[in-house]
């Protein structure tokens, strides 16, 4: 049977993407071009709607096809820092609302839609909560400041998610074995299924330890080794390697996990 153009043109793509990511010399290119990159401090020269946010491209537009896919009411995100990536969610949840409003043939009040952002930090500095709260979509985003694994802080969120149906979680915050960890274990949970737990910054693995040396993490211990051992025992979040094979250039190999139970 033939395939309609929009199914042949999806094939083409995955077919595509299979041989990217199967070809050797894209992949050491990559892999130095992100060494590179990094040395220069990359991720950190970006912003969304004038927040800076320190990701990487690549990374800002897979964000965007999972929420097109999911359409969460609640992403949670740890590690705020300047806010970039909490207004890019809200603003892709404002996007939802919009979608939703013109197939319903009504306009969603962005003040009383369901769809929010909770952000978590254990610094929120004041310039950056003065420009969060005075930014078009602070209307949905909610903070807590503190440690994202500290018992209070896990439980708070916890409320919070308890009221939602489609959650995904980001984290980005402290990027150390035992602290990505523990934030698995305590907001993995809230994923739902067919939604995303996405880890960041799993590169730091695939790099050499002098690249990080006033950090307390390093290959070794990194959030890539916390989202292996945490897979050796959760067979409810899979790695979704389709996401990496597609862009390549991502701080998040192995660290878009899909919860598919
Ligand atoms: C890489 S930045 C976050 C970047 C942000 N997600 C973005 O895309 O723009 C890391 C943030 O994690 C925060 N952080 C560090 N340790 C933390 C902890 N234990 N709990 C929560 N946040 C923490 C830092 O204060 C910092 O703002």
């Amino acid at each position: 049977m033939r395939m309609t153009k929009p199914d042949q043109f999806k094939h083409d793509c995955e077919q595509e993407i299979d041989a990217i990511s199967r070809d050797a010399n894209l992949r050491l290119a990559t892999s130095d071009w992100v060494k590179f990159a990094n040395l220069r401090k990359y991720s950190y020269h970006f912003e969304f709607l004038g927040r800076p946010i320190i990701q990487y491209p690549q990374d800002i537009v897979a964000m965007q096809e999972l929420v097109w896919q999911v359409k969460p009411d609640l992403i949670i995100e740890t590690g705020i820092a300047h806010g970039g990536s909490l207004v890019m969610s809200a603003s892709m949840l404002a996007l939802l609302d919009l979608c939703d409003g013109i197939e319903s043939g009504s306009t969603i009040d962005p003040k009383k839609s369901k769809r929010k952002v909770l952000g978590i930090d254990i610094d929120i500095r004041p310039h950056n909560l003065t420009a969060i709260q005075d930014h078009p979509m602070a209307s949905r985003i909610q903070m807590i400041q503190g440690s994202s694994i500290d018992p209070e802080v896990i439980a708070k969120a916890h409320k919070i998610a308890a009221s939602y149906t489609r959650v995904l979680v980001c984290l980005d915050s402290n990027h150390t074995h035992a602290h990505v960890l523990a934030e698995l274990h305590a907001y993995a949970p809230l994923v739902s299924v067919g939604s995303y737990c996405v880890v960041f910054d799993t590169i730091i693995e695939d790099l050499q330890a002098e690249m990080f040396p006033d950090r307390p993490w390093e290959p070794g211990n990194s959030p890539k080794t916390a989202v292996y051992e945490f897979l050796k025992t959760n067979r409810q979040f899979v790695i979704d390697a389709n996401v990496q094979d597609k862009l390549l250039i991502t701080v998040a190999p192995d660290g878009y996990l899909k919860r598919v139970s």
